[in-house]
């Protein structure tokens, strides 16, 4: 670094810290080499369309103009991250055509849930558990190291490839995973106990945090838990009910109050234990990203923000107690329906029901990426703490 260079940081640096707010963390844009995503169909790029059966159109229709494993018809929210940090849109780990992992690599798979799961995949269980991410960036890490130390003069073409070994602790690490634990909690609302079944849950996403941070990782962007009271597949106007919900059970924009609650009650214990991570681990960066609070605000501001009622569904056939998802055909009353695509997803926040569309996602993207839905409440780009 020149003299004239070290003069002006260093003159800065005092200056850039007395108008921070966050003591330690740092006030430059933080130098990420790569992105590391764990997550369910909210941030699956590919993985499970690698894995098993590819997706059909209309997924894809907005954007890619093709299905390219994403539940939505474009972009999801790590796509809207990968292209503000400036890299390209990250690559599923499994998947093993056209696929660079150079800025980093997505284990997100769709259905994944926290816990081990007691279905088997035939049985529409997931293989792929946050424990099996972890171990899949474990042997990720592991593996590119060993080939980065087998061709030291870089004679073979892979390096161009894999991030470099020191990459790994410079990385941002992202999570969107709980969305389907708490799932399957309001499935067994009657049968179990829920505050039990939640604490357990935050606990193995603690367990998994932690051997990340003993592999190395020190940035983390945590998005809590949406609001899956929301999810249009299951608010009553597109079920056929026989009873009339009582008072208390829809909120103000048709959302199932008891679901929200429990995914509140999750994102709390989420906030807690990432308090306490902070602690424990003094010189790593935890934020805390309010995604509940993002997606909640989109859905009481729909008309205001362009879209139409929360409740529509853009792709999908949910109707008189069926349920045909975006993409399938089916003979329904003697009919044959194919449950296809709205004139103008840009119009939708759902896009099947459960997915967000495109539109949402940039929306949501555009909030959370400037940190005003953060714990503490710092932009991506300076989430890193200062080095
Ligand atoms: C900043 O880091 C120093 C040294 O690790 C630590 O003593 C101090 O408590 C930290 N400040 C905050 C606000 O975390
Ligand atoms: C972040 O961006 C949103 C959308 O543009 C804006 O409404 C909000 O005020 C911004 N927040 C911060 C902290 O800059």
């Amino acid at each position: 670094m020149g003299f004239l260079v070290q003069f002006v940081v260093f003159m800065l640096f005092p200056w850039f810290l007395s108008v921070r707010a966050e003591e330690n963390y740092s006030s430059q844009h933080c130098d990420f080499p790569a992105i590391f995503n764990f997550g369910d169909s909210n941030s699956d790029t590919g993985c499970m369309a690698a894995a098993f059966y590819p997706e059909v159109l209309p997924y894809g229709e907005t954007f890619f103009h093709e299905p390219v494993g994403r539940a939505s018809d474009g972009r999801l929210i790590i796509d809207f991250i990968a292209q503000h940090l400036g890299f390209p849109f990250l690559s599923a780990y499994i998947n093993s055509i056209g696929t660079s992992y150079r800025h980093g690599a997505n284990f997100a798979a769709g259905s994944s849930t926290i816990r081990r799961q007691k279905r088997t995949v035939f049985e529409g269980g997931t293989p792929f558990t946050f424990e099996i991410q972890v171990a899949q960036f474990n042997q990720f890490k592991a593996r590119t190291r060993k080939f980065f130390n087998q061709d030291a003069q870089g004679k073979n073409s892979f390096r161009g490839h894999f991030p470099r070994p020191e990459d790994f602790a410079k990385a941002i690490y992202t999570f969107d995973i709980g969305q389907n634990d708490i799932a399957a909690a309001i499935n067994k609302v009657d049968t179990e106990d829920s505050h039990a079944v939640i604490s357990d849950i935050v606990d193995y996403f603690e367990n998994q945090v932690q051997t990340l941070l003993g592999l190395g990782a020190r940035t983390f962007w945590i998005h809590n838990t949406g609001p899956i009271g929301c999810l249009p597949v299951a608010m009553p106007v597109h079920n056929a009910m026989n009873t009339t919900p009582g008072a208390g059970y829809l909120d103000q924009n048709g959302c199932i109050n008891y679901q929200n609650d429990m995914a509140r009650e999750f994102n709390k214990k989420l906030k807690n234990t990432v308090v306490k991570l902070r602690v424990q681990f003094p010189d790593a960066s935890l934020i805390y990203v309010d995604m509940f609070s993002a997606k909640y605000e989109l859905i009481s501001n729909a008309n205001k923000e362009g879209f139409v009622d929360p409740s529509g569904i853009c792709c999908g056939y949910h109707q008189d107690g069926y349920h045909l998802y975006c993409g399938n055909k089916a003979i329904i009353n003697g009919k044959e329906i194919f449950a296809d695509t709205c004139d103008d997803p840009s119009k939708y926040i759902s896009w099947d029901g459960v997915h967000y569309t495109e539109a949402a996602n940039h929306w949501i993207a555009n909030r959370i990426l400037n940190g005003s839905f953060s714990d503490p409440p710092l932009s991506i780009a300076h989430s890193c703490r200062a080095q």
